[in-house]
């Protein structure tokens, strides 16, 4: 009876793939396909070689270092910390015991998506097909083999089927294909709510996927309050299940530097907010493989020449203005002060920065993000090598010194990434001098509106987007200002800048090619979503950042959306959102009310 009951509802509610991001192309049934709880994942790339993952019980999610380490002596050349690099198929291969882990872990049933009170839910039955092994065919056509970095670089492209009768096949390009395919995959399946199983009612499946943007990154400020490494963790995963592929993280800011350079110890131990809250070289190192084994390029910025005051608490005599009042007249935030512009000291201190850090990051990532925002040109005036603070004195050194700094970036094999100002306000020449030069060119970010997108584009840039008026997710909390007395600038109801509040709907249907001329487009490297931090810590930040970057992550993998696609996003968002809780830890704020998800009538105005 209670079966009968269940398929007689299953005619009647109409059902979507409950995946996020949607996929370019899927189709599917409405028949019941069991998951074995122990099926086999069997993983062959080309030429082939069956190799089945065994391991099938072991909760590491991590790698075998040491094993690896022993096994793969090529990778060693990568080893620039104290731990070594794991290989592209153990990555893998760990991103599919992980996988199934998951899905089998997962606590997610999905009652808040029906009517109240339907049995949804398959009742177990002899005749449903179960799928006791999923083949893993990978392509291995697009593999960058040079460094393992570069495997999120390669080919996205996927295909998932589930037939009817139980057989389920991912075909990739390559690893990081594999990677995006097998979130896809866990999306499809559901838990019991007995506990007794794991399905998808939805067979026979079919699915083709592949990225409309490249770059789909989400930038995290712990300069402006302090982040441990799990809190960075938990973002990555999150990241990871949107098909996300960048954490940009704005590493330090005026208010405090919480990044360990080891050849210069005091920077971090003065500058931190606390010696308590110092990222070591050692976090960074785990970071950036977290990310690496999760298909997620973890990349430093560290801001120049502006946002630089928290240098002068180990090294007073780099920095001009520092801690100068009125700070208004010095910085757009306190506390004042940059980076003198036009000393041979500074210049030191950036060659012994850079030398530290890029060796640690260039195993993880092809960036390095130099930032380049806001400068103060009074502060200048103040600045004994400078004593100016006009813009055509000015503009030299800031080129010389972004070429220096860039060069070094190159130098290493990486991509340098600036703010707009550095092109749009003070037209810099950013590309690497010799065209004929196959180095990496620069890539710059647009922030401050939407109508800076074009500016950038026409100077000749690869171009990320994410403004200020439409993905920024600090927007519409308020200003973090305290009125002074009387105060004329801070005043009720205290908004912020870029208030009000950009929701994930408005995030949703931001249009990133609008007015964006076609000969221009294919110069749009792809977004960011942006978490500044000023009022944001670890307590927080889940509920601020997501279910919002995940609707930023969809126009980024499927491509622009509008309004029309508002209503379904919100069930599948609302199931993304509901994963994201109950099995991530990841404390996602809510899409919709539960009245709206249950589709019992409609919630459209
Ligand atoms: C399943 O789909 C088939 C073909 O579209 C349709 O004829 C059938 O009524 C559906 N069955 C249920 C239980 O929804
Ligand atoms: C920069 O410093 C050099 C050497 O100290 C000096 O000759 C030059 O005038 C300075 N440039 C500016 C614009 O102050
Ligand atoms: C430059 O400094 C002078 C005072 O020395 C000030 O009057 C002027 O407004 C400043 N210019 C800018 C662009 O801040
Ligand atoms: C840069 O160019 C723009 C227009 O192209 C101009 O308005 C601006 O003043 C220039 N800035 C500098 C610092 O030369
Ligand atoms: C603020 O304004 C009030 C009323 O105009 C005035 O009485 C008071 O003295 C002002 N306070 C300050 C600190 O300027």
């Amino acid at each position: 009876m209670i079966f009968v009951r269940a398929v007689v509802i299953a005619c009647l509610i109409p059902t979507s793939l409950g995946l996020w991001p949607q996929p370019q192309e899927s189709k599917h049934g409405n028949k019941t396909v069991w998951l074995h709880p122990s099926a086999k994942f069997t993983y062959e790339t080309e030429p082939a070689e069956d190799v089945e993952v065994t391991n099938y019980f072991s909760p590491f999610g991590g790698f075998d270092g040491v094993r690896d380490f022993l096994q793969i002596p090529w990778l060693m050349q990568d080893h620039h910390g104290d731990k070594p690099l794991p290989s592209v198929d153990r990555l893998i291969r760990n991103a599919i015991k992980r996988t199934q882990k998951e899905i089998r872990s997962s606590k997610f049933v999905p009652w808040k998506f029906h009517p109240r009170n339907e049995l949804f839910e398959p009742v177990q039955n002899k005749q449903d097909a179960v799928i006791r092994q999923v083949n893993i065919r990978e392509k291995a056509t697009n593999i960058p083999t040079e460094k393992i970095r570069d495997f999120i670089e390669g080919s996205e492209n996927y295909q998932i089927k589930i037939s009817a009768d139980g057989e389920a096949t991912i075909t990739s390009d390559s690893p990081i294909a594999t990677l995006r395919a097998l979130q896809t995959f866990l999306q499809l399946f559901y838990t019991h709510s007995s506990g007794s199983g794991i399905y998808t009612p939805h067979a026979p499946i079919s699915i083709t996927d592949a990225p409309k943007w490249r770059y789909r990154g989400l930038n995290l400020d712990i300069s402006r309050n302090s982040f441990m490494p799990q809190d960075l963790k938990r973002t990555i995963d999150a990241m990871a299940s949107t098909k996300m592929n960048r954490l940009h993280v704005h590493a330090t800011d005026s208010q405090s530097w919480p990044l360990d350079i080891p050849s210069m110890p005091s920077l971090a131990a003065k500058g931190a907010y606390h010696t308590g809250l110092v990222w070591s070289a050692s976090d960074l190192w785990d970071l950036q493989l977290y990310g690496l084994e999760r298909g997620v390029s973890v990349f430093l910025e560290i801001d120049l020449p502006g946002h630089t005051a928290s240098i002068g608490y180990a090294f007073p005599d780099l920095v001009s203005a520092f801690l100068e009042e009125p700070w208004h007249t010095y910085t757009l935030e306190p506390p004042s002060g940059q980076i003198k512009l036009n000393s041979s000291a500074v210049y030191e201190f950036l060659d012994k920065l850079m030398d530290d850090l890029l060796p640690r990051v260039s195993p993880f990532t092809r960036y390095f993000h130099t930032g380049g925002d806001e400068l103060n040109l009074n502060t200048y005036l103040l600045d004994e090598t400078v004593k100016s603070n006009n813009s055509e004195t000015i503009r030299p050194l800031l080129q010389k010194m972004v070429m220096h700094v860039h060069n070094k970036i190159r130098d290493a094999g990486l991509i340098p990434i600036v703010w707009e100002e550095m092109a749009i306000q003070w037209n810099l020449t950013l590309s690497s001098s010799s065209s004929s030069s196959n180095k990496p060119d620069v890539l710059v970010q647009a922030w401050r509106e939407s109508a800076a997108v074009k500016k950038v584009l026409e100077k000749g840039y690869r171009t990320i987007f994410g403004p200020g008026d439409a993905w920024y997710l600090d927007c519409g909390y308020g200003s973090f200002f305290n009125p002074k007395p009387n105060s004329t600038t801070v005043r009720r109801p205290f908004l912020d800048w870029c208030a009000p509040l950009k929701n994930w709907r408005y995030m949703y249907v931001y249009d990133p090619l609008a007015g964006i001329p076609k000969d221009l487009q294919p110069l749009l490297e792809g977004g960011e979503a942006h978490m500044w931090s000023e009022n944001v810590d670890p307590i927080v930040m889940d509920a601020m950042i997501w279910p919002r970057a995940a609707a930023a992550a969809e126009v980024l993998w499927t491509g622009p959306r509008t309004t029309e696609h508002i209503q379904d996003a919100s069930y599948r968002l609302g199931e993304w959102r509901e994963r994201a809780v109950i099995d991530s830890g990841v404390g996602a704020s809510v899409v919709q009310m539960t009245y709206c998800l249950m589709r019992e009538g409609s919630c459209e105005a």
